[in-house]
């Protein structure tokens, strides 16, 4: 163990945000956001309706020095009262990961600092300490573009898979079914904006998988029924119904596969404590935490989701994880490799490759 505090920059660039932070990790385990800084390059991609890897990871080259500087400085810190450096080193856009990474390297080699070569999924996986104390273990639904996954989260570093897509993630459904309504990139928040004041039992939708036994999710015969229905679709009210359903499944499907979860997990803890955790961009959506939430409840877990702010890509959730590392002793050489896919759980997703290539491309 190293002593704490830990006062972490940490860095992300895996994807479309450019985005540095500094978080404090007290002794007592506590976790201080002292600046978060994301830079998004949402218009810059918004013209080719999807994520651009080239233009991601030149705009990430353009940023990344001016908004580590901003993260400092809203955080009245300098380099030389950092305790380490913390960049998202996987899954993602390679050409990104890259970036944040070498700027990185670059930081800890010139101060003397440690770096933590984060996983992306890690950060998401503690985001939700950042706004309230939760102590481990465990159970996380971890639902953004590129992922969605149940995860029983033991601590730093020990995460067991329980459940995974078979095809799309949840946050990549909401993107591509917005897509095919018309509505602007990214897909997911104005999707949730259209459906309100929606019936969502205007429309039926299929459900997909809920006859399995196990915990895994799938949504694409769910995009593609919207999609098929989007195209008659013109009326606002009937487009308002129809966003509604969409978020209605999307969230159902979501919800029985915790609670699928839930029952397993509360078997293995044996007594110990049941917490429930959503993380990850979809874990915005109102309807979705609300849903979860309820879930949660219905099984004697306690429910936490990350604030606003960090459910979608972040740097503080990657200066957290960044920290929690280096106060279990847990730091990596410099030439750690940026590395496009990356699972949390390597052994279960070896056994079980359940993913294929999303939106923004395969990554775990
Ligand atoms: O975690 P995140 O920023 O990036 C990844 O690591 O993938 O998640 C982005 C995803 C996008 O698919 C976006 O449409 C979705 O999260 N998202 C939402 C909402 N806000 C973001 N989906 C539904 N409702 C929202 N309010
Ligand atoms: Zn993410």
């Amino acid at each position: 163990m190293t002593p704490t505090p830990h006062t972490v920059l940490g860095l992300e660039t895996s994807c479309d945000e450019t985005a540095a932070a500094v978080v404090r990790l007290h002794a007592d385990g506590r976790a201080e956001v002292l600046s978060s800084i994301v830079g998004s390059q949402i218009a810059a991609h918004a013209p080719f309706g999807g994520v651009v890897p080239e233009i991601a990871a030149r705009a990430h080259v353009e940023t990344i020095e001016a908004i580590a500087e901003a993260a400092l400085e809203e955080a009245v810190l300098g380099y030389e009262d950092l305790t380490g450096v913390a960049a998202t080193a996987g899954p993602g856009l390679v050409g990104g990961v890259m970036v944040g990474l070498s700027f990185g390297k670059a930081v800890a080699l010139a101060r003397g600092l440690p770096l933590v070569a984060v996983n992306h999924l890690e950060g998401h996986a503690v985001s939700a300490r950042l706004g309230a104390e939760l102590a481990y273990p465990f159970l996380l639904l971890l639902v953004s573009g590129g992922h969605c996954q149940l995860l029983s989260v033991e601590g730093i570093g020990a995460c067991t898979r329980m459940g995974s897509t078979i095809d799309d993630a949840a946050g990549e459904a909401f993107d591509k079914i917005a897509k095919a309504m018309g509505l602007p990139y990214p897909g997911g928040p104005a999707l949730e904006k259209l459906a309100q004041g929606g019936h969502a039992t205007a429309f039926e939708l299929p459900r997909m998988l809920l006859g399995r036994k196990d915990c895994d999710f799938s949504f694409s015969g769910l995009k593609t029924a919207a999609a098929r229905l989007a195209e008659g679709v013109t009326a606002e009210d009937q487009r308002r119904n129809l966003a509604a359903a969409v978020q209605a499944a999307i969230a159902g499907q979501l919800a029985e596969k915790s609670d699928r979860a839930m029952k397993a997990y509360a078997q293995a803890q044996a007594g110990r404590g049941l917490r429930f955790v959503v993380a990850g961009g979809v874990a915005a959506n109102r309807t979705v935490r609300d849903r979860l939430e309820a879930t949660a409840t219905k099984n004697g877990f306690s429910f936490a989701a990350p604030p606003l702010a960090y459910c979608t890509d972040n740097a503080a959730m990657i200066a957290l994880a960044g920290a929690e590392r280096l106060a279990a002793g847990i730091s990596d050489p410099l030439d750690a490799v940026a590395r496009p896919r990356w699972p949390l759980d390597a052994a279960a997703a070896a056994a079980a490759p359940t993913h294929k290539a999303g939106r923004k491309g395969a990554k775990a």
